[in-house]
């Protein structure tokens, strides 16, 4: 951990929401010793309910924990109507940026009609609630107004990165059994136009998908494509005539908000429900205390709305608070590395949320260039900055603070999950000294701890495993369609059962009791903040049949994506020699972009005749992740039973 402490400006401390030390103890403090009365406050104070809840926690039938469960509310009501009701209507919901610049702004009022136009669009397809509708679109308003719609409805979202490939699409249509799929005709990043419908259309092609009675098509390029008649509908045809109001179904808090797909240990990813109640909570709390929220920021999360980050932190806290916020359609590069500075200049944006990676890239950038140096614009509109999605370098930190923030802006480095729903443990602006490198201290409420294999507290200082004690609002609720699999994943008999099993391991700071993550501690990689499972790449490679017989995947240290993916191949064929083996690569490579997207292709692929095994027939993961580090091998090797694969592992193509 990096030796330095920042504090947070006086200035800064005396106008935040949380100020001071003394204000986060004593919300610590509140929790301890009234733990339901805490949360039963703060989901009277942040949300509005249709019905009240008459019991805050209910633990009979644990780990399937409820919260506020006879409580009925609406998200989107809570996102959109309040705030029209405030006299937040004529306000900025959100500003979008499109890929090439074009900038269009939308009121909560007009956000508000937009989304009861496409919730009625829905209805008048047969689609209720309960329903899934799976979502797969690019960073755009259309995006977050078909979330909104579906929870104006009741209907369970489940949206999937456009970055994912028709097998994954089909993958998440099938389990999740969706009615309809909301598509754009296409996706436009970086200056080129990618397709998105004719995806769904494979996806659907691919078999499975049979609950599907309708993809709703959102006009973005203009495009021609393929319509198949009866199913397939222009968003617009559908949406354009329907009333600009739509009552909002009332559901219990328990009710599935949505489904997020993410990686796990086995080669299968998971359905991971959360509910609304708690989770809006949540997403509401943390966006006014992490981010210190109010009405005059320009918030500015860079995340996509097909990740957890995106779901809590574009398409629900922020607009539970009525606040302003900005949703980019490109990426950070283009049409130079210097548009997210530009972008932070023209819209003045002052709560800017970002991850390592991108940090990391835009670093090597400006050092490069000075006209794409954060220096070279007017950064005067930022308070505060924020990390999320990895473990952020105590140097690209510096950089950040110093370059970005100049020297006056608190960073929150947020360690959270796509299955906790919003932020653990992470600094409060006004009240955490930071230490670069530490997440620091838990959220008020949430009770992170560390502890041994056998589930005993760890002292300080010694590392160990991240838990979380009490169950919290946001928490996920089931993995879909796979109880067993919540329970052995999150909540393992050998563990006594009791506690939130998060998958990382970390480590508390011996005087300041601030939180390090040391990294996953299952087979999960986090490559560019994107969490993959190791088993899920090696299924991919295995299932390229005609190549290849057996295939291992370890992670290893990248600066700049964090961890890069490094696969270990044996091949049904005899050793490539050096042409062979670069043509393979690539052949190997675009089978993972489809099996998976683009985003799982290792960086480093080895062939050999063999994978280095025991005798026993178990790989030696440990030798794997040696030799994609490059080091040396100096583990023993005696129980190997095939050492000269080690020599021929050697070269990375
Ligand atoms: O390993 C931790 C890492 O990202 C994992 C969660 O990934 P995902 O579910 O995709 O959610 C990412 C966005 C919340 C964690 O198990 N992680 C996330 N934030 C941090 C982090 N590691 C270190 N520091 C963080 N701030």
């Amino acid at each position: 951990m990096s030796a330095t402490i920042y504090q947070p400006s006086a200035d800064f401390v005396q106008k935040a929401h949380v100020a001071g030390m003394a204000a986060y103890e004593a919300l610590c403090k509140e929790a301890e010793t009234d733990y339901q009365g805490y949360w039963g406050r703060l989901a009277k104070e942040l949300i509005s309910w249709k019905t009240p809840f008459t019991k805050v926690l209910d633990e009979s039938n644990a780990p399937f924990f409820k919260w506020f469960e006879d409580g009925t509310l609406n998200a989107s009501y809570n996102c959109l109507d309040r705030n029209v009701e405030k006299g937040l209507g004529d306000k900025t919901a959100i500003i979008f940026e499109a890929d090439g610049g074009e900038v269009t702004k939308v009121t909560y009022s007009q956000l508000l009609a937009k989304t009861c136009q496409y919730a009625n669009a829905l209805k008048s397809l047969g689609i209720q609630k309960g329903d899934r509708v799976v979502i797969y679109i690019s960073m755009s308003i259309e995006g977050v107004a078909a979330m909104q719609a579906c929870a104006r409805i009741g209907a369970t979202h489940s949206v999937v990165f456009g970055g994912f490939s028709a097998q994954s699409l089909r993958d998440r249509i099938e389990d999740t059994g969706a009615v309809a799929v909301i598509t754009a005709d296409n996706q436009v990043r970086g200056g080129k136009l990618l397709p998105l419908k004719s995806i769904v259309d494979e996806a659907i092609a691919l078999g499975g998908c049979d609950a599907i009675k309708n993809v709703l098509v959102v006009k973005r390029s203009g495009a021609d494509i393929a319509m198949t008649a009866g199913r397939d509908l222009w968003m617009a045809d559908v949406a354009d005539q329907q009333a600009t109001t739509c009552e909002p179904e009332w559901v219990s808090a328990e009710h599935p908000l949505f489904l997020l797909y993410t990686s796990g240990s086995t080669g299968k990813p998971k359905g991971v429900q959360h509910s609304t109640g708690g989770y809006l909570l949540h997403a509401a709390l943390t966006t006014k205390w992490t981010f210190d929220l109010k009405q005059d920021d320009v918030f500015w999360c860079t995340a996509d709305i097909g990740w957890v980050t995106g779901h809590t932190y574009i398409t629900y806290g922020p607009l539970a608070l009525g606040g302003t916020e900005i949703v980019f359609e490109g990426v950070p590069t283009y049409p130079d590395a210097g548009r997210f500075w530009k972008m932070i200049q023209d819209h003045k944006v002052s709560i800017f949320y970002t991850a390592p990676t991108a940090i990391r890239s835009l670093i090597k950038a400006a050092e490069a260039n000075d006209a794409v140096h954060p220096k070279s614009y007017n950064l005067s509109s930022l308070r505060l900055l924020g990390s999320v999605g990895e473990p952020i370098n105590p140097a690209a930190w510096e950089w950040y603070y110093e370059h970005v923030g100049g020297s006056r802006c608190p960073i929150v480095d947020t360690f959270w999950q796509t299955e906790t729903g919003g932020h653990m443990i992470t600094p409060l602006p006004g009240v955490t000294p930071m230490v670069p490198g530490s997440c620091t201290l838990p959220f008020p409420g949430i009770q992170a701890a560390i502890v041994s294999e056998t589930g005993e507290d760890m002292p300080n200082g010694q590392g160990g495993i991240l838990v979380v004690k009490r169950p919290w609002p946001s928490m996920i609720r089931n993995i879909w369609g796979d109880p067993e699999r919540f329970k052995k994943s999150y909540y393992p008999e050998d563990f006594k059962g009791k506690y939130y099993l998060a998958g990382d391991g970390a480590i508390r700071d011996e005087k300041t009791g601030y939180f390090t993550i040391t990294g996953r501690i299952d087979d999960v990689l986090n490559v560019s903040g994107h969490r993959m499972g190791t088993m899920e790449i090696e299924s991919a490679l295995v299932s390229c049949t005609e190549l290849v017989a057996e295939a291992a995947v370890v992670g290893r240290p990248d600066d700049t994506t964090g961890e890069a993916i490094c696969a270990f191949v044996v091949l049904k064929r005899a050793l490539p020699n050096t042409d062979e083996g670069k043509a393979i690569a690539k052949q190997l490579r675009d089978h993972i972009a489809k099996e998976i997207g683009p985003i799982a292709k290792p960086k480093d692929i080895r062939f050999g005749e063999n994978l280095p095994k025991t005798r026993s027939g178990k790989i030696m993961r440990r030798l794997l992740r040696s030799l994609a580090k490059g080091e040396e091998i100096t583990q023993d090797i005696s129980t190997l039973e095939n050492p000269h694969i080690l020599g021929q592992l050697g070269q990375a193509y």
